[in-house]
């Protein structure tokens, strides 16, 4: 069984596998059943680390739909207190798109609405969702740090960041995480030395798309070495990719998506795959 992992610079031991809620206010969302079965499953099965965003999402008459949800989610369980809630600021949804604005005044008002959407004083982890190129990245920092100062939020995280970023960052703020697309066919984050500067640096690697992303885990795990691999452990292809990120490093710290309790259900029992050597380096180099 894989160890806990702990957040950051703190003790706080988080179950080694954390629940995307993307998934769950994007286009072609469950209904709001089945969404909450799903953060039950979940945290049912002993999960305690909530990623959510206030543009999860389908346009922006909707923005904070998700961290509405989670808080909903979180009224039904006696130990809320004990799940930790991550949100980010720093995007926004025109007609449906995606588009970046850092802003200090944009993180504030962002801020201050998810504060109200998630029903708290304080967020637990603030992340700027990803580095504004019109807005130099210590601006950006340094409002998020003025909302910590101010207790609106208690730790500071990034996302989509280079180690450049993350030790600009590190000058104007403690950072306690760094969010970056990363699996097992996406491993931007391993070559260019963001994991390798996280573990050294007591910063959490939370790793999105663990399992090939949205649109891509479909035919992601729809892969022959995988499925052999799923077959010998008796497991699935999504926990064979779960279990080779977390058996990378003890800073990474998965947040498979999902919007059926059978898929959230599968994936945290990846804790329980243990890789061996030879089957890693196989991982390691004939997939593409
Ligand atoms: N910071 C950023 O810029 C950023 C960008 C993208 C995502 N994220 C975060 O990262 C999280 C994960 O990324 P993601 O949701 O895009 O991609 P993902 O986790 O790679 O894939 C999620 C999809 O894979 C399916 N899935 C996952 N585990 C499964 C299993 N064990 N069995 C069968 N199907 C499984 C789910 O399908 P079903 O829907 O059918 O259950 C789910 O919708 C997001 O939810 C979000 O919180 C952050």
């Amino acid at each position: 069984m894989t160890k806990n992992r702990t957040l950051g610079y703190t003790s706080i031991e988080l179950f080694p596998i954390g629940l995307g809620a993307m998934p769950l206010s994007l286009e072609g969302r469950p209904n709001e059943k089945q969404a909450l079965d799903v953060i039950n499953t979940f945290v049912n099965g002993n999960g305690n680390f909530i990623d959510t965003a206030n543009v999860y999402c389908v346009d922006d008459t909707d923005v904070g739909h998700n961290e509405r949800l989670v808080a909903r989610a979180l009224t039904h369980f006696d130990n809320a207190s004990n799940i930790f809630i991550a949100t980010k600021g720093g995007l926004t949804r025109p007609k449906g798109n995606w588009t970046v604005d850092a802003s200090p005044a944009w993180l504030r008002q962002s801020c201050e609405k998810s504060l109200q959407d998630l029903n708290t004083d304080s967020i637990f982890l603030y992340q700027l969702h990803a580095p504004d190129p019109e807005v130099p990245l210590t601006d950006s920092i340094g409002e998020l740090a003025k909302l910590k100062d101010e207790g609106k939020i208690q730790h500071i995280g990034l996302s989509n960041v280079s180690v450049e970023n993350i030790e600009l960052a590190l000058s104007i703020s403690q950072i306690i995480s760094v969010q970056n697309r990363c699996n097992l066919f996406e491993r931007t984050s391993f070559n260019n030395g963001v994991v390798e500067y996280c573990e050294n640096n007591d910063i959490t690697f939370i790793a999105h798309s663990p399992v090939g992303g949205h649109y891509q885990h479909a035919q992601r795990s729809d892969n022959d070495l995988l499925k052999n691999l799923a077959e010998k452990y008796n497991t699935s292809a999504y926990q064979i990719m779960i279990a080779w990120l977390l058996h990378k490093s003890k800073s990474i710290f998965p947040i498979p998506g999902a919007s059926k309790t059978s898929s959230i259900k599968d994936s945290i029992q990846a804790v329980n795959v243990e890789l061996s050597k030879d089957d890693m380096q196989i991982l390691e180099e004939d997939i593409k």
